[in-house]
């Protein structure tokens, strides 16, 4: 961000598509919800689990999406976006010294959640084929130490676009199991799924996955809900409790009238997210056709709104790309290796944000790896 700010002293402003921040606006009802609510003086503290009508709303909307039942009285807490849950999961059940093991590429927030609160990242080893990554199944045994405590995964997968599959989700669950670890499973992409791909939840795996797994969502991006600030974690009750206490000695949960609106959000039609789908899918195809340069590989997600785009017939730095990318083309994207070694060679493309926003950057972005290819 320094990088672009000072570039746009200087030049006409650069175009991002860096960002997973949705353009679309948050649904009608659901923003009628806010108003509703705060004409209706719900403006005082929330309860500090959460108002129990949201609470209420994430159970039903768990067992109608996914089959899977959470008491909403004891085993459900209404946190300040998926970035709230995510810190109070990991203050609950990292000490300082601890491991928490990652797979690589990461998100790259949850490194410095788990250095906050004195704990270390252990990369855990993925594999990448045609475009899809997924674990490797040998790295688990040898990324594991004494000192891990947790593992931290993220499905649908920012930056990789993955949606593990239920036997990708049964090994790692297995491998919990035998190395006595708690899962945290950040699935906030689960709504944005493409052509058949089906999400799967960690904790749906199996009873003893469901005891060792904290499942961390949001609002933020299925409704277009990110300013609001608004997340859900469902788990069993002895870890829900330490997070509960994180929360009641820091946040103490999102404003009441917000989870009014969230509860409306869970609640009412679902047809929102069909469109907004469908606008995320048609965007995905933008990406595709402009990005088809000799050598340069596009690889579309299976959710999300990211797609990697392989740039190694440039070079190996991918660094050095998006720095040129910037500074002489006028394009923001991420580089493959802020994510981590394994995504060393790969551009990471947002199309969070669409219309002539994507469109010029798209254009910019081919023309910039057109020039460096040949
Ligand atoms: C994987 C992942 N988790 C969490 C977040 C933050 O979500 P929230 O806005 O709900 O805090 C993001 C935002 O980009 C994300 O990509």
């Amino acid at each position: 961000m320094e990088e672009v700010r000072a570039l746009g002293k200087s030049s006409e402003k650069p175009i991002s598509l860096m960002r997973g921040e949705p353009d679309l606006p948050t649904p009608d009802h659901i923003v009628n919800a806010a108003h509703d609510a705060l004409r209706n003086g719900r403006t005082a503290y929330p309860n500090n689990q959460g108002e129990p009508n949201l609470r209420q709303a994430v159970a039903r909307s768990m067992e109608r999406d996914h089959g899977l039942h959470y008491r909403w009285e004891d085993e459900i807490l209404i946190t300040s976006g998926a970035t709230f849950g995510i810190y109070s999961a990991l203050s609950a059940t990292i000490d300082p010294g601890d491991e928490v093991l990652i797979p690589e590429p990461s998100y790259d927030a949850y490194r410095g959640v788990v250095e906050l609160l004195g704990g270390t990242v252990a990369p855990l080893r993925s594999k990448c084929t045609a475009g899809r990554y997924s674990f490797d199944q040998q790295a688990f045994a040898s990324s594991v130490s004494p000192r891990t405590r947790a593992i931290l995964i993220n499905t649908p997968w920012n930056p990789t676009g993955t949606v593990f599959q239920l036997t990708e989700l049964e090994s790692l669950a297995r491998f919990a199991a035998q190395a006595g670890l708690i899962v945290i499973s950040d699935e906030i992409y689960e709504k944005l799924l493409y052509d058949d791909h089906q999400h799967h939840n960690a904790a749906g795996v199996s009873a003893d996955a469901r005891q060792r797994t904290i499942l961390i969502n949001s609002l933020s991006k299925s409704y277009a809900m990110t300013g609001w600030r608004i997340g859900y974690c469902a788990g069993p009750v002895d870890l829900l409790r330490g997070m509960a206490l994180v929360l009641q000695q820091s946040s103490r949960g999102p404003a009441t009238f917000v989870q009014d609106a969230a509860a409306v959000a869970l609640d009412g039609p679902q047809d929102c997210l069909v469109q907004m789908r469908s606008e995320y899918a048609r965007r995905r195809r933008e990406v595709e056709q402009a990005l088809d340069v000799p050598g340069i590989q596009v690889y579309s997600p299976e959710a999300g709104f990211f797609s990697m785009v392989d740039v190694h017939a440039i070079s190996n730095d991918s660094n050095q790309i998006r720095r040129v990318l910037l500074q002489e083309h006028g394009v923001v994207v991420m580089h493959g290796a802020a994510y981590g070694p394994a995504a060393e060679g790969m551009l990471r493309i947002s199309f969070a944000s669409g219309g002539s926003n994507l469109t010029e950057g798209l254009r910019r972005l081919r023309a910039g790896l057109q020039s460096q290819i040949s």
